[in-house]
């Protein structure tokens, strides 16, 4: 089974979770993508779901497919969303903003009474952090913002290169008009610390350090699709 087929198994996991009627996070990246296919599927054939898109990108594949997308100041308590991630520990924290969405991400799942996550299996990590961790900034006082950043990284014992991200023409830009720098700590022990000190930073928009967030992860590998429950 190769990656795709994974997320694709991890998908039709989630979609079991997904009853008509229900107001519906959409997330963003390949994974979510995935999802997106089988749920407009789904409504082809009648089944009734109002989606809020997190990102441009999902809110066009979304459109193209035929998912009936509201904004989330139209529906701003959701039943359910359904997310990718670029890590998941064993206790259901995560990385996620490799698709450079996790303000919107964030956003979107906090508005969700449950977020369930959907990954294949090579995301699952012991400890986060091997992937960098993606901050999003205001463009305005990025140096100072970088700085302050290095600060807490060093208090927190942890070191590793901050890069701003780049697309094709320069920064990257993010949906809501930010800029994210990557953090590549290699290991963050102590995750709910280093969220708290990230917010703590003004010039931080947020980060994509999902704690306490997501009550189910499916993981898919080549037996299939399993599942993990947050232990709260
Ligand atoms: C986008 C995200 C994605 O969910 C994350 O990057 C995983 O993407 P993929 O399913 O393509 O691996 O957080 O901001």
């Amino acid at each position: 089974m190769d990656a795709r087929e994974m997320k694709i198994k991890a998908a039709e996991a989630a979609l079991t979770h997904v009853e008509s009627g229900m107001r519906l996070g959409i997330g963003t990246g390949s994974t979510a993508e995935e999802f997106v296919r089988l749920l407009a599927e789904k409504v082809a054939g009648g089944f009734k779901v109002e989606g809020v898109p997190t990102s441009e990108r999902t809110a066009r594949l979304c459109v193209e497919l035929g998912v009936p997308l509201k904004s989330l100041d139209e529906l701003p308590a959701l039943d359910l969303t359904i997310d990718g991630a670029d890590e998941v520990d064993g206790a259901l924290r995560l990385i996620k903003g490799g698709g450079g969405a996790l303000l919107r991400e964030k956003i979107v799942a906090a508005a969700s009474q449950r977020m369930i996550v959907i990954a294949d299996e090579s995301k699952l990590v012991d400890t986060l952090g091997a992937y960098a961790l993606p901050i999003e900034v205001n463009p305005f006082g990025l140096v100072s913002t970088r700085m302050a950043i290095e600060k807490v990284a060093a208090r927190l014992g942890l070191s590793g290169e901050l890069s701003l991200r780049q697309s094709g023409d320069g920064e990257f830009t993010t949906d809501g008009g930010h800029h994210i720098i990557d953090a590549s700590f290699g290991r963050i022990p102590d995750a709910e610390a280093l969220s708290s000190e990230l917010n703590s930073i003004p010039g931080v928009v947020e980060h994509g350090l999902f704690i306490n967030m997501a009550a189910l992860a499916i993981i898919a590998g080549p037996a299939g699709a399993r599942t993990l429950q947050a232990n709260r």
